[in-house]
């Protein structure tokens, strides 16, 4: 069994839905911090298959435990974390408890147990403002805000874990930029109040529910003056774990993979995009730059085809037209 940690987010969702058509049976944990209860459902419409859930914080060990105590775990995606940059920079001491405490807590838990093959989610933020692109996983690290450090620490200790006992095999994923949603529009993202996120809000105006996209900058050295991302399609980003999981429990080592296209769009690609598959004009007006954005960030995603034997296959225009179709039957 695949104990699943955050399995009711956004990720988490299509990725519980890819390890049950892969035939997993999983177990997931979640406190709804960011997320609601209806998604359990939805994951099970979908596939066809039933899972348990625990209803539980990741800092209350003892529930932890007694997840392990139930069942017959053999390996662990840890998806369970804050992740609003700005809010980290708010609410530091929060982030860093939630996200680097619980980890700690899952873990121990993990040796207690003698369960030692771990996925985590960590984020392409770890690169900071690369000195050029495509990123490759060697590239250095650093980090702009207390988001971004909770996921470089983690993958600190984890590759710390891992040099301390060597029956531990960890791949630390690092994410671009997830969007999309699933096919049958069941399961997306719907972030609470006012989206920080390009898609989402792209999504909103489309929709309706807000007026106009701020596109941050247009003076950036770029093909078109706005910021180009690698943009990735959820289902593909969560067979990226199905990959990973294989791959763990195969081997042993703390290796840290790219989870991305390797093709960049800027701001205004996506908004073309998007009204291609909604059929609709996207207003938007140029303002200035957000502080602490970067030009250009896509990945190399060579690592990940070599050594998972996994890549993307989702183009923009079908991760527009899922967002959209996740959108209009969910507003
Ligand atoms: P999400 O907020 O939709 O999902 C996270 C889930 O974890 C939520 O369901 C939340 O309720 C749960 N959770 C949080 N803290 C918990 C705790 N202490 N105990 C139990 N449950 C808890 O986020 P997501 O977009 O699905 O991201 C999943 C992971 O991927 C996060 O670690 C995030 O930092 C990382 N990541 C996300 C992106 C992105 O753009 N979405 C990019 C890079 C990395
Ligand atoms: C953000 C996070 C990053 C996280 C990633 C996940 C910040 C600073 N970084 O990255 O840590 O891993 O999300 O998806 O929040 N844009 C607009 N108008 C908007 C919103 C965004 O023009 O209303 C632009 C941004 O300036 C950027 C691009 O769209 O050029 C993408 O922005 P966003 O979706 O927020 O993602 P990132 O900033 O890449």
């Amino acid at each position: 069994m695949i104990l699943v940690t955050g399995g009711a987010g956004f990720i988490g969702s299509h990725t519980c839905v890819e390890l049950l058509d892969a035939g997993y049976e999983i177990a997931i944990i979640d406190n709804f911090c960011n997320s609601r209860p209806e998604v359990l459902d939805k994951i099970r419409t979908i596939s066809g298959k039933d899972f348990k859930f625990y209803e539980a914080d990741l800092l209350e060990r003892d529930k932890v435990e007694q997840i392990f105590e139930e069942n017959e775990i053999e390996a662990v995606i840890h998806f369970a974390g804050l992740k609003a940059v700005g809010e980290s920079v708010q609410i530091p001491l929060q982030y860093y408890h939630n996200n680097i405490t619980s980890t700690l807590i899952l873990c121990e838990t993990m040796a207690k147990y003698g369960c030692k093959k771990l996925v985590f989610s960590s984020s392409a933020t770890v690169y900071g403002d690369p000195a050029s692109v495509p990123i490759r996983e060697d590239f250095p690290l650093h980090t702009t805000n207390p988001y971004g450090s909770t996921k470089l620490m983690i993958e600190q200790i984890l590759r710390d874990l891992y040099v301390s006992d060597n029956e531990w095999s960890i791949a630390l994923l690092r994410y671009f930029n997830p969007i999309g949603a699933h096919e049958s529009g069941l399961i997306g993202e719907n972030p609470n109040g006012i989206p920080n996120n390009l898609v989402p809000y792209v999504a909103q105006v489309a929709v309706g529910k807000l007026e106009c996209l701020s596109v941050f900058g247009d003076d950036y050295n770029t093909h078109d003056g706005t910021g180009v991302r690698d943009f990735i399609h959820v289902v593909d980003l969560s067979r990226g774990h199905v990959k990973a999981v294989e791959k763990v429990k195969s081997t042993s080592g703390a290796h840290a993979y790219n989870l991305g296209t390797g093709t960049g769009y800027s701001v205004l690609d996506i908004v073309k995009a998007y009204e291609k598959a909604c059929g609709r004009k996207i207003n938007y007006k140029i303002a200035p730059r957000r502080p602490g954005d970067i030009a250009m960030c896509y990945a190399d995603p060579e690592k990940s085809k070599k050594e998972l034997g996994w890549q993307a296959e989702y183009d923009i225009e079908k991760m527009c037209k899922d967002s959209w179709n996740f959108t209009i039957k969910n507003s």
